[in-house]
């Protein structure tokens, strides 16, 4: 597959970077996925403005305009889609602080950024409907990461750990909530939780980050006519939801039919969920 380093395209294989990338040795920097379908990006433009607002809070200058960054965007998406004939294509790219001399936690002055993209095989798009939805069982879990989730910084060990906790768990992620027993988001999504016909999801702050999805689902649902609040929400309630959902560039909007071993709702997609992601997927193609 072909992967962009530094300004030049070259094959994944040959890509190398220094071991003293800040990236490597102080996970010193801000990345981003952009999903696109037959070469069309999803979100194009939340994206790179929320890579731009996360240069600008760990002080790199962002060393591309929207234009470039949109080329390496569609040309990594075309370029590899020979050897990804589904054409779900995910561009991942990263920006770190770039290579220094010596290991010193102060930012250094002088060094270039390095940029780094390459694409990889998403899934398909979600189902439109209940009986073939793609479904997640999840765990759960207090958040232990840092205070500044809404930065997507590539120091992800965090969100790994609680993955990971999953993982052991036999699930494929992990919904968490903070100390005073609210939802925050999951380790690699946001949530969403529907009780009595009314769709929540925890407001924005640095405990979270913003989904660019999630925004998407807020505008698609309001336009729908969905009911739907941005409002925090207890452990408690999401155990005794009706549906709950994830949402990421990867997931669109999913549901979650168990956590931690408790079934949600009927155990299986749900009726506001249908009307949801077809609300979403209306929107989001416009
Ligand atoms: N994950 N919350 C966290 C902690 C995330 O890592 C992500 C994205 C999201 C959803 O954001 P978006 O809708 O913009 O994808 C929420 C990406 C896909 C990842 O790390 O692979």
């Amino acid at each position: 597959t072909v992967a962009f380093l530094n300004g030049e395209y070259l094959p994944l294989s040959e890509a190398r970077i220094s071991p003293m990338d800040r990236g490597f040795l102080f996970g010193d920097g801000i990345y981003e996925v952009i999903p696109t379908y037959a070469g069309k990006p999803v979100g194009l433009k939340g994206h790179l403005s929320r890579l731009a607002s996360g240069l600008s809070a760990i002080e790199i200058d962002n060393p591309y305009d929207d234009a470039m960054w949109t080329s390496i965007v569609l040309q990594l998406a075309t370029e590899n889609a020979q050897h990804i004939e589904s054409g779900n294509v995910g561009v991942y790219f990263h920006v770190s602080r770039g290579t220094d001399t010596k290991r010193y936690h102060a930012y250094p002055t002088g060094v270039t950024p390095t940029v780094f993209a390459f694409a990889f095989e998403m899934a398909a798009p979600q189902s439109n409907s209940r009986s073939s939805a793609k479904v997640y069982k999840v765990a759960l879990e207090e958040d232990k990461r840092w205070q500044r989730c809404h930065i997507k910084s590539t120091s992800l060990l965090g969100n790994v750990m609680h993955f990971q906790s999953g993982v052991k768990a036999g699930v494929n992620e992990t919904i968490l909530f903070n100390e005073k027993g609210l939802i925050t988001e999951a380790s690699s999504c946001n949530v969403f939780m529907v009780k009595n016909g009314i769709i929540k999801t925890p407001p924005l702050n640095n405990e979270l980050l913003p989904g660019i999805t999630r925004h998407i689902a807020l505008e698609s649902f309001k336009r729908a006519n969905l009911n739907v609040v941005e409002e925090w929400f207890s452990k408690e309630s999401l155990l005794d939801a009706d549906e709950v959902w994830l949402t990421s560039s990867s997931k669109e909007v999913s549901p979650v039919i168990e956590i931690d071993g408790h079934v949600i709702g009927e155990g299986a997609a749900g009726e506001v969920w249908e009307r949801a992601i077809r609300a979403y997927h209306a929107y989001k193609f416009d």
